[in-house]
């Protein structure tokens, strides 16, 4: 996790020069206080509609009371998992372009900006604000990077949780409230389910394809060999990852054939809440879409760690940034206080379906289900996510996609291993 980063001189002063001709004024980032915030602030998310907006929207709410003088600008671009965010990111990072701050996942993904030189270090502001002691250990750790930590992190979310319809389960005679234990009992249930003439498995495309794959692997190899993946002490193309892909390709045989048309995660979480299919693995955003919507836990859908991961929380946190050259460094300061405080957090958890990454944040009026991810976080074994940027760059997690996108339409094992293996062998440190 933590690596050196060359802090190349003529790039540093390259960053103080862009920070000195942004609109936020001539104070470079260090000096910047949120005190002292006023303009707009340009954030970047990929939060743009639905549950997720309503997330960002509390949020926003709680940073308008905390900075009435700073205006929020929402730079959000639409797509689940910043499935187009982050090449649209990417490009404007390029060109000297970048918002007062964006969202990035804890972990590997934020490794990449740190590696690229792309972001102010924000230790001073932790110390500043006593942040450190106010978020769990182990996140800490994922942000930092030599000694110096990078962004503040929003919330905690969970990747592998299926969802399901209570009556479609009771129509197909399998007790809602008794989950299978692992994959193969998992699959005995959707044999029952498909016989009812219900799609068991919903699923869109791209992905929420790798996410269920994340959870089929992790199902398969356990914590540790699922680690494994990604430091090379797992082999990717042994006989337990060809067991792995085989268990995906019968997951895929359950699920909606029109998967690749279905453009994110919520169409496919849709598909549950209308009775039309019975499970869908999705990361706990989907109960803030279940609350949004009006469904009941326990009346209308009941949540479960996906068959074969019970006692594993799989991570994934975003978190935002200060980029070098942000036009507004005070208003971005601003706007991370807000993110870390225990107020903002507690408003942008309750309605984003996560839990807080501030321990201090008030949670007694959080739904059932955060409440029972804030004990399992707490008790599990905590391993990172594939499809959310925590396990692996984004470069890896783009070939890899393109692999398991593939391996939807032609199903060749052996094609499918050899590519990951390769990949693995290209990417793993
Ligand atoms: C983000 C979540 C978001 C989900 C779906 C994940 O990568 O961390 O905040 O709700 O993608 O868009």
């Amino acid at each position: 996790m933590r690596r050196r980063i060359s802090m190349l001189a003529g790039v540093a002063a390259l960053g103080l020069t862009l920070a000195a001709c942004g609109g936020g004024g001539e104070t470079p980032a260090e000096d910047s206080n949120a005190q002292d915030a006023s303009g707009n602030v340009g954030v970047f998310t990929w939060w743009a509609d639905g549950s997720e907006k309503a997330g960002l929207d509390a949020l926003v709410k709680v940073f308008g009371t905390d900075y009435p003088d700073v205006t929020f600008d929402n730079l959000a671009v639409a797509g689940g998992a910043g499935s187009q965010a982050k090449s649209v990111l990417a490009a404007q990072l390029k060109a000297g372009n970048p918002p007062d701050s964006f969202q990035a996942h804890a972990g590997a993904e934020l490794q990449d900006y740190i590696d690229a030189d792309q972001l102010e270090d924000l230790s001073s502001f932790y110390t500043d604000n006593d942040l450190t002691a106010q978020f769990p250990a182990d996140l800490v750790d994922r942000l930092t990077v030599d000694g110096k930590i990078y962004s503040v992190p929003s919330n905690i979310h969970r990747a592998n949780v299926v969802w399901a319809n209570v009556e479609v389960l009771k129509k197909a005679g399998i007790d809602p409230e008794k989950p299978a234990e692992d994959l193969e009992g998992w699959f005995a249930d959707m044999d029952k389910i498909k016989a009812t003439g219900t799609i068991p498995l919903a699923v869109a495309g791209s992905w929420t394809q790798v996410q269920l794959f994340e959870n089929i692997l992790l199902a398969s190899l356990g914590a540790e060999g699922y680690n494994g993946l990604w430091d090379g002490s797992t082999d990717w193309k042994g006989a337990e990852v060809t067991d792995a892909i085989k268990a995906y390709e019968k997951a895929l045989s359950y699920t909606n054939t029109d998967r690749d048309s279905l453009s994110d995660w919520a169409p496919a979480t849709q598909l549950v809440q209308d009775g039309a299919a019975a499970y869908n693995v999705m990361g706990d955003w989907a109960e803030a879409k279940f609350a949004q919507d009006g469904d009941k836990p326990g009346v209308d859908y009941v949540y479960f760690p996906t068959p074969g991961t019970e006692g594993v929380f799989d991570f994934l946190a975003d978190s935002f940034t200060l980029p070098k050259g942000a036009p507004n460094p005070a208003g971005a300061k601003a706007w991370l206080t807000t993110i870390g405080s225990a107020e903002g957090q507690a408003a942008f958890n309750k309605v984003k379906g996560s839990i807080p990454a501030n321990t201090t944040a008030k949670t007694d009026d959080f739904s059932e289900y955060q409440k029972s991810a804030i004990a399992d976080f707490g008790q599990d074994t905590i391993v990172s996510s594939l499809a959310h940027g925590a396990a692996v760059p984004v470069a890896w997690l783009n070939d890899l996609s393109t692999a398991v996108s593939k391996f939807g339409g032609d199903k060749d094992i052996d094609t499918l291993q050899s590519s990951l293996g390769d990949i693995g062998e290209k990417f793993a440190k």
